[in-house]
C-alpha cells in the first residue's frame, strides 16, 4: 500500500487512503478551490498537467463522475479524450474483453484512464493489464465501489460541519447496491468516535463484507428498516441514495422500496440546526424538492465539491510522474 497518494499507482478501491493522506488531499482541494477564484489561480492550476493525457471511458451512465473528471483534467491543462456509453460504442460491443481494450489504449500514452464499468472488480482487472506509466482510477465498478465519490463525500462532511469525528451518521436507502455508500464505510472508518446507523429495506441490507470492516475498525454501528424520524433527530449526517433499479432484478421489490424513505420536511423539521443532508446524487423519490432550499441540504454542493476533489487527486496522482 501506498503511504502518500503521489506513490499511488492506480485509485481502486477506498482502503487505499489512509487519514494522514485524506488530510493532504483535503487541504490540496482547499487550495485549488481557493486558487480557483481569480484569474490568475486559474491559469496557474491549468499549467499543472498541461503535458498529460486523461482518457475518460464510461461503460455506465454517468453524469457528475463523467463531466467533473473531464472539467477537473481540463482545468489542469490536460487534453481528456472521452468515450460514454462505450458498452454500445466501443469494441466492447464486438466482443472484445476489457483487458485487450485497455492494452490497446495504454499504447496511446495517455496518463491516466479513469473508468467506469458495470462488474465489480473491472477497474482491478484494468490495473493489471495496464502500461507501467498509466494511472487506472475507478469511477464506479457495478456494485463494488466508488472511491472518488466517497473521497468527495467525506471531503463535503468536513467542510460543511469542520470535522469528521465525533459524528452520528445515517446512511440510507439501497445499501446492498449502492457502491457509494460501501465506499464511505470504508473511509468513515479511519475516524474516531463515529456512530453509524444503516438504514435499508431488509432486502437491501449492507452486505456483510462492510459490516465485518467496521466491527472491525470498532465503529459503533446499528441496522433499521426505520424510524427514520427518530433518527434524524440527533443525525449530524443524512447520507441518502437511490434504490439501484438498475441492478434489481425483481421489479416488484424495485416498486415496493422506491417510496419507502423520503427525506422531505417532516424530516429535516426534526434535524438539528447544525446537519447537513448528503446524496451522491442523482436523486429520483427519495430526496423531496420541497428541502431543496433548506441550508442543511448539501447535495448540490456536495457535487460542486467533485470537481475540486478529483482536481486534487489528479495532481497528487500524475503531477511528479
Ligand atoms: C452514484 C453512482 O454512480 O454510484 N452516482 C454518482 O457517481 N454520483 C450514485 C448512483 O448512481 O445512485
Amino acid at each position: 500500500m501506498a503511504y502518500d497518494v503521489e506513490e499511488m499507482k492506480h485509485l481502486l478501491r477506498s482502503q487505499q487512503f489512509d487519514r494522514t493522506m485524506l488530510q493532504n488531499l483535503f487541504s490540496i482541494t482547499d487550495d485549488i478551490k481557493s486558487k480557483f477564484e481569480t484569474k490568475e489561480g486559474q491559469l496557474e492550476l491549468k499549467k499543472k498537467l498541461a503535458d498529460k493525457m486523461m482518457f475518460n471511458i464510461f461503460y455506465e451512465p454517468s453524469t457528475r463522475t463523467r463531466i467533473s473528471f473531464a472539467s477537473a483534467g481540463i482545468h489542469l491543462g490536460m487534453d481528456v479524450v472521452f468515450t460514454e456509453n462505450a458498452r454500445e460504442f466501443s469494441s466492447a460491443a464486438k466482443g472484445e474483453t476489457l483487458e485487450d481494450s485497455i492494452r490497446v489504449m495504454c499504447q496511446y500514452r495517455p496518463d491516466t484512464i479513469v473508468m467506469r464499468h458495470y462488474e465489480i472488480g473491472a477497474s482491478e482487472r484494468a490495473a493489471a493489464v495496464a502500461g507501467d506509466s498509466v494511472a487506472i482510477i475507478n469511477a464506479g465498478d457495478g456494485g463494488g465501489q466508488h472511491p472518488t465519490q466517497a473521497l468527495l463525500d467525506l471531503y463535503t462532511i468536513q467542510n460543511e460541519l469542520g470535522k469528521v469525528d465525533d459524528l452520528n451518521i445515517v446512511i440510507g436507502g439501497d445499501l446492498q447496491n449502492g457502491r457509494t455508500a460501501r465506499s464511505l464505510c470504508y473511509l468513515l472508518s479511519k475516524f474516531s468516535n463515529i456512530k453509524v446507523t444503516l438504514v435499508s429495506p431488509p432486502e437491501l441490507r449492507m452486505e456483510r463484507d462492510i459490516i465485518e470492516h467496521l466491527t472491525e475498525h470498532g465503529i459503533e454501528y446499528v441496522e433499521t428498516d426505520n424510524e427514520l424520524e427518530k433518527l434524524a433527530v440527533s443525525a449530524d449526517v443524512i447520507y441518502w441514495t437511490r434504490i439501484q433499479s438498475e441492478r434489481i432484478a425483481d421489479k416488484e421489490l424495485v416498486a415496493r422500496c422506491q417510496d419507502k424513505y423520503i427525506i422531505d420536511k417532516n424530516i429535516t423539521s426534526r434535524m438539528k440546526e447544525k446537519s447537513i443532508i448528503l446524496h451522491p446524487l442523482p436523486r429520483v423519490h427519495e430526496i423531496s424538492k420541497e428541502i431543496d432550499s433548506d441550508p442543511r441540504s448539501a447535495y448540490f454542493r456536495q457535487a460542486g465539491n467533485g470537481m475540486f476533489v478529483r482536481m486534487a487527486l489528479l495532481l497528487e496522482l500524475l503531477q511528479n510522474k
